[in-house]
């Protein structure tokens, strides 16, 4: 395999409607490809299938679910397995986090956090694993966070699910052709901390944010390279290395000034 490869025609972006996922939807047709966009509002959907269509005369699916329901699961599978029109990226992005500590949440709240961080990246990277491998080739990135590497709650230990999850999947699907890339990211400014509600975002110091045009830029670079995991940004790495040295218990403290 090249040591960076193009991208492929066609990609099915989770979690479009805002903040990651819709500036992966920009980079991507702005890189020529076809999309297929999810996420639960319709409306902004069309609104961003229109825009993207008459800035990059791209093709735009609008593919409206719920992923916390099992038909919208079952039909954003469907959409990722389909033979016609066939998806060779797969960006698994939408997520959210939850508020309260997890012994104060309501466990349905915490299932339904479980169902979109871990159960739906992995049902629709096996939905398209089924034809990228015959193919050859593929690529799926999947959006993790710098929080999957410490001690940090649930949403902390699903990021974690999908980190490791992906370094083995990159490991022995590449040599087949294709490649899964999990990003990890620090703060990003996009909606998740206001879905998050409270005044939890002032609390993080200014140099800590990310902008979702750099992230997603690092992330289809590394993509396009194969890479298992991409940090973005060097303040991140640094705070990674760092992490891996700290107790977990000073970790932990470290990890309540967000997610
Ligand atoms: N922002 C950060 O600081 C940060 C840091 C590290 C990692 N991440 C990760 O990055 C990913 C994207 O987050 P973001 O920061 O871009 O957040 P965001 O701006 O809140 O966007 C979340 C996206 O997920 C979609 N979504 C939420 N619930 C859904 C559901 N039940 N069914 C279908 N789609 C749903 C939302 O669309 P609808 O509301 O229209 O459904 C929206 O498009 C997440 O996996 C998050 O964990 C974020």
């Amino acid at each position: 395999m090249p040591l960076t490869r193009s991208l492929g025609t066609r990609a099915l972006i989770t979690g479009a409607s805002a903040g990651i996922g819709r500036e992966f939807a920009w980079q991507l047709a702005e890189a020529g490809l076809d999309l297929v966009l999810v996420a639960r509002d319709k409306q902004r959907l069309d609104a961003l299938a229109e825009e993207l269509h008459e800035a990059h005369d791209v093709a735009v699916e609008v593919l409206p679910a719920d992923l916390l329901t099992t038909p919208g699961i079952k039909a954003v599978e469907a959409r990722v397995a389909a033979s016609v029109n066939r998806i060779d990226v797969l960006v698994n992005n939408a997520g959210f986090g939850l508020r309260k500590p997890f012994d104060e949440n309501d466990v349905d709240d915490e299932l339904g956090m479980l169902r979109i961080l871990v159960e739906v990246p992995l049902r629709l990277t096996h939905a398209a694993l089924s034809h990228l491998l015959p193919a050859g080739e593929g690529v799926i990135i999947n959006i993790a966070s710098v929080a999957g590497f410490t001690p940090r709650g649930t949403y902390s230990a699903a990021k974690a699910w999908l980190l490791s999850f992906s370094r083995w999947a990159n490991l022995v699907y590449k040599p087949r052709g294709v490649t899964v890339t999990a990003v990890a990211p620090g703060f990003v400014r996009t909606e998740f901390h206001q879905r998050l509600g409270g005044p939890l975002e002032h609390r993080i110091p200014d140099p800590l944010w990310l902008a979702a045009p750099d992230v997603v830029r690092v992330a289809l670079r590394d993509a396009r390279r194969g890479k298992a995991v991409t940090i973005p940004s060097l303040r991140y790495k640094a705070i990674v290395v760092a992490a891996k040295l700290v107790p977990d218990a000073l970790a932990e403290r470290l990890g309540r000034i967000g997610r």
